[in-house]
């Protein structure tokens, strides 16, 4: 095609970022230019079509244009890679001179990105046979794909510190991309004389992680290109962390060891803090759009609904009021279930939206449904942070779901088992010997 460049990248699993897997004739400084936001970087490739740019220099889909530039790039084009319908990557190719692609030229990228998307799926699936393998006897069932590039099996460390490091961040389900970006610190005659490569980038936490060996003297030199890096880049956030400091800050979000009184009795976390606050924000802006120009009423079942409703609602752009119910549990005891707590005000004629925690077999949400229709709502919807779809015995209709979780207990974040743990900031999955058969016994 007479290119002078061509990228394979892959989206990672949350569809935020776009990741090098493959490469041929760009420069390293190009390669770590930082990591791609699959939004800003070319959105409509995420919807499936082909991009093309005539003038990178100048086009604001472009995210780092002057790097374009310097590198002499004139013209891309994006073409999907698409796995079951939907973007799992993208192949770029970029041009020194400015160019046209032509029909033929477009049939051939769409038949490599075929084939891409082939290699992508057996690297997903062996990946999952792997990791498997690796937790088969530990538990049931893996439910968490890590996203294709960053994983330990892909990444090359360049010192095993990092890959300790990888291996916890991966405990804590914390996102990580590493050494993505080069940052250039000093310039002689219009060419880079020195670079930082911070070694990580955790993209929820917006953070780069430069880790230490500790030798002193390799430590003033680190310090000084971070004085450095800092001063020429002010809105980057980095941290310079030794494993003391490490610990600390997963402290911070209630995980390690230094956290540890927190999290006594959980077999590991599921979503981080970070990671749910972004989904609420994503559902938030779903309801909102669904709801424009209407009032709504939340109303949600105490108590494990306490964390997820008052961080929805404060991300909702509409007029909300809000209502709380309670009700009995199953006791085994003969009786039936009881609203034990009703609605402050009626909901006849007003747009409902029913919040919950989990939902499990639906029963509990299948019976306060039918007693919030009775009451003739204009409409009524469900909100749920989780759906343990797997154990479902009543089909309710679900209109957002936060994520779906595995048939695992879970706790933290406003829900419990035997009235703890709901003050976790993250949803982990309680040790499957302190539940030993029993169901969940919400309070
Ligand atoms: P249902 O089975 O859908 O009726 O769910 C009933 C209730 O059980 C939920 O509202 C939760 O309070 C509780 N529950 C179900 N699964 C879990 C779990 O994994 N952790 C904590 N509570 C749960």
């Amino acid at each position: 095609m007479q290119a002078n460049g061509c990228r394979i990248l892959s989206l990672n699993s949350q569809k935020e970022y776009l990741i090098t897997v493959g490469t041929y004739g760009l420069s390293d400084l190009y390669l770590k230019k930082g990591p791609l936001d699959a939004r800003k970087s070319l959105p409509d490739i995420l919807e499936g079509k082909v991009v093309f740019i005539a003038d990178a220099a100048k086009d604001e889909r472009v995210q780092y244009p002057q790097i374009a530039l310097a590198q002499g790039i004139s013209s891309i084009i994006g073409v999907p890679v698409l796995g079951k319908g939907e973007t799992i990557g993208e192949i770029r190719i970029y041009t020194h001179e400015p160019r046209q692609f032509s029909e033929a030229d477009r049939s051939f990228l769409h038949s490599v990105a075929d084939m891409c998307a082939v290699v992508f799926e057996r690297a997903e699936l062996h990946q999952l046979l792997e990791q498997d393998h690796k937790t088969r006897g530990r538990r049931k069932k893996s439910s968490q794909v890590p996203p294709l590039p960053t994983t330990l099996e892909s990444s090359s460390f360049a010192h095993p510190s990092e890959e300790d490091f990888a291996k916890l961040l991966d405990f804590y389900c914390i996102e990580w991309l590493y050494e993505p970006r080069s940052f250039p610190l000093r310039w002689q005659g219009g060419k880079i004389a020195e670079m930082f490569t911070p070694d990580f980038y955790l993209p929820e936490l917006d953070l780069y992680v430069e880790l230490t060996t500790l030798k002193q003297n390799l430590l003033t030199e680190k310090n000084r290109k971070l004085r450095q890096l800092r001063e020429l880049y002010p809105e980057v956030n980095i941290r310079l962390l030794n494993k003391n400091d490490f610990l600390k800050l997963l402290a911070k979000y209630g995980y390690g060891p230094l956290g540890e009184a927190k999290v006594e009795g959980i077999d590991r976390v599921l979503y981080s803090n970070a990671k749910i606050q972004r989904r609420i924000r994503t559902l938030a802006r779903h309801i909102s759009r669904d709801y424009t120009g209407q009032r709504l009423v939340l109303i949600g079942i105490l108590k494990g609904v306490v964390c997820f409703m008052a961080d929805l609602m404060q991300h909702l752009s509409l007029p909300v009021t809000l209502d709380f119910m309670a009700i009995s549990y199953y006791g085994g005891d003969g009786q039936v279930v009881k609203i034990t707590r009703d609605l402050d005000s009626s909901i006849t004629g007003q747009h409902v939206l029913m919040v919950e925690d989990i939902v499990d077999t639906g029963m509990t949400l299948n019976y306060i449904l039918s007693h919030l229709s009775a009451h003739n709502p204009a409409s009524l919807r469900v909100c749920t942070l989780l759906d343990k779809r797997a154990r479902r015995l009543v089909n309710v209709p679900l209109d957002y779901v936060g994520f779906e979780v595995p048939d695992e207990f879970v706790v933290g974040y406003g829900l419990d088992y035997k009235g703890e743990y709901r003050n976790l900031p993250f949803i982990g999955i309680l040790h499957p010997e302190l539940i030993k058969g029993e169901g969940p016994t919400p309070t």
